[in-house]
């Protein structure tokens, strides 16, 4: 049975890994994307729709496929303000679910990240945490989570904090066993794998991932 993806964050690290798996998976007869500028991307089977964020609701018909795959997010940084990461991490992938719910999706995939929970200290773990119990509330038929540490990739941008986190992540990885593997930094193209191979064998009900899973699931 073919398929059609909602794909929202695509032209972003993880995002763009899975925009080509996508395109290249013969069960998806159409691919949706959702973004604030143009895609370079040009395939028969992707529709790319330019949308302001701000105003979702207005774009409630394009905003469908059977399965939505968020991997959306911003950085304190770049949002320039708690406020403004909190509306891109939290508002915005909830505004799309609540929509492409409505239009007949059933399986939700966010990127999402270790450590998120709503109870936490930390304001990005806190948001990420409430951002998975807003989704757990809506009811889709399948949630998946997927939970990576540190992403590593090609990233266009310079982020600092990260790239320094990643070289000392790789410093003392011989350490990083048993229960710290956890901290071990987790490939975008592994997370994009992990959502695809989650897609095509799906679980029903809410389901978390954490990085040996999404390293398991590539
Ligand atoms: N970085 C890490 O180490 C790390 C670790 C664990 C989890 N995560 C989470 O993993 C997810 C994906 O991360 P990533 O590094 O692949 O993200 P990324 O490369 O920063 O890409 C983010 C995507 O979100 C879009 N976006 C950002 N701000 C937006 C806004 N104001 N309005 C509309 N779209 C906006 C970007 O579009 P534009 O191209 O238009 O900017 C891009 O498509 C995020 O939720 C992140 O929090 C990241």
């Amino acid at each position: 049975m073919s398929r059609s993806a909602l794909l929202v964050g695509a032209t972003g690290l993880v995002g763009r890994h899975c925009l080509h798996r996508l395109l290249a998976d013969e069960r998806y007869a159409e691919v949706i994307t959702l973004g604030r500028r143009p895609l370079e991307h040009q395939h028969p089977q992707l529709t790319h729709h330019i949308v302001n964020f701000e105003q979702l609701a207005d774009y409630a018909d394009v905003i469908r496929g059977d399965d939505v795959f968020c991997c959306l997010g911003t950085t304190m940084k770049q949002a320039g303000s708690k406020e403004a990461f909190r509306t891109v991490d939290y508002t915005y992938p909830l505004q799309i679910a609540e929509l492409a719910l409505t239009n007949g999706a059933t399986h939700y995939l966010l990127v999402s990240a270790t450590g998120a929970n709503s109870s936490s200290w930390f304001f990005y773990n806190r948001v990420k945490g409430d951002l998975e119990n807003a989704l757990q509330a809506l009811g889709y038929p399948t949630l998946s989570l997927l939970r990576p540490s540190l992403l590593t990739g090609d990233r266009a941008e310079k982020r600092t904090g990260e790239q320094v986190g990643e070289w000392l992540l790789d410093v003392f990885s011989f350490a990083l066993r048993g229960p710290l593997a956890r901290a071990r930094p987790t490939a975008a193209t592994d997370v994009a794998a992990a959502m695809i191979a989650v897609a095509q064998n799906p679980t029903p009900g809410v389901q978390a991932y954490e990085p040996e899973d999404i390293r398991r699931l590539k």
